[in-house]
């Protein structure tokens, strides 16, 4: 059975509220790997004091902390997330101020009436099932001037991290990924990118590749860490494995990262960005 983009969403939705803490302390508040993009994004879009800034899908915020500091105390920042817990998070890495706020909505379903200047959204846009939907949205949100500043990982091939693992967890666990659920590396070409935010009716697209580096340590620890750090759904998908499955599946992960690892034993992986700008 297919599954229906209310039922991702739904599912999605639990994944964040599960995973958003070790998110956090993992990757987004420490800006290793792909998270240096964080400051890339803030440069690229160029905010500037007193803008009304929307952060679509802030997860835990580390984006929208950075907004804050450059709109000042005359601007205005929203952060938007469909994850309690990511929220939760974002309000306690954020300092209270009277001029942010953090919303629980879904990008595909929301409307504002308060108009902004920037709407920025981070390794989120291939999340939304109807990615047009939300980029709708985010259209009505923003001024006639309005810019927007859009992060997506590469294609599974340029992002090794990911890759290595799921390429090979999918031979032998097929619905590792459930049906209907959408390609999440979509949107991980110059030329997909841009197609997609065309068609949403944003111009003066332009598209920034960066390859960020990421050390997971070395095989056993790359390996001990994903297991630590997935989400139950999948878990349980791969301690259904039987040991012998499991160990010929870790061999073939192991395989995939010899072409990354340093005499060391270290592991490092190239880790595919884009950053996309455009205006209304
Ligand atoms: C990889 S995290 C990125 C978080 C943040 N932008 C950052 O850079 O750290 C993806 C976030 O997208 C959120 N998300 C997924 N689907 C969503 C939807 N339909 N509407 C709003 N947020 C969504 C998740 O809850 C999660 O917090």
């Amino acid at each position: 059975m297919k599954l229906k983009h209310s039922e991702y969403k739904q599912r999605t939705m639990k994944i964040w509220n599960e995973v958003a803490p070790r998110y956090h302390k993992r990757w987004a508040s420490v800006s290793v790997g792909p998270f240096q993009s964080t400051a890339k994004l803030i440069e690229l879009v160029d905010i500037n004091k007193g803008n009304k800034v929307l952060d679509l899908a802030c997860g835990t915020g580390v984006v929208t902390k950075k907004i804050r500091s450059k709109v000042g105390n005359s601007g205005y920042v929203i952060g938007a997330d469909t994850s309690i817990t990511a929220i939760k998070i974002a309000k306690k890495w954020n300092e209270r101020k009277s001029n942010l706020d953090f919303v629980n909505i879904d990008a595909e379903k929301f409307y504002f009436s308060k108009k902004f200047d920037i709407v920025t959204c981070q390794y989120a846009l291939f999340f939304f099932p109807n990615a047009q939907k939300a980029l709708k949205n985010i259209r009505n949100s923003l001024k006639k001037s309005g810019k927007i500043g859009i992060s997506v990982h590469g294609r599974k091939e340029r992002v090794p991290f990911f890759s290595s693992i799921l390429d090979s967890v999918t031979q032998y666990i097929p619905d590792y990924i459930p049906p209907g659920a959408p390609n999440l590396d979509r949107f991980g070409t110059k030329s997909a990118l841009k197609k997609e935010i065309s068609r949403a009716g944003f111009s003066k697209i332009s598209v920034k590749e960066f390859v960020f580096h990421y050390s997971p340590g070395k095989f056993e620890d790359y390996w001990r860490n994903y297991i630590k750090y997935i989400p139950k759904p999948l878990k349980e998908k791969l301690d259904g494995l039987d040991y012998s499955k499991r160990k010929q599946l870790k061999q073939l992960v192991k395989e995939k990262t010899i072409q990354y690892t340093k005499k060391n034993g270290e592991i490092l992986f190239p880790w595919q960005v884009l950053i996309l700008t455009a205006k209304y």
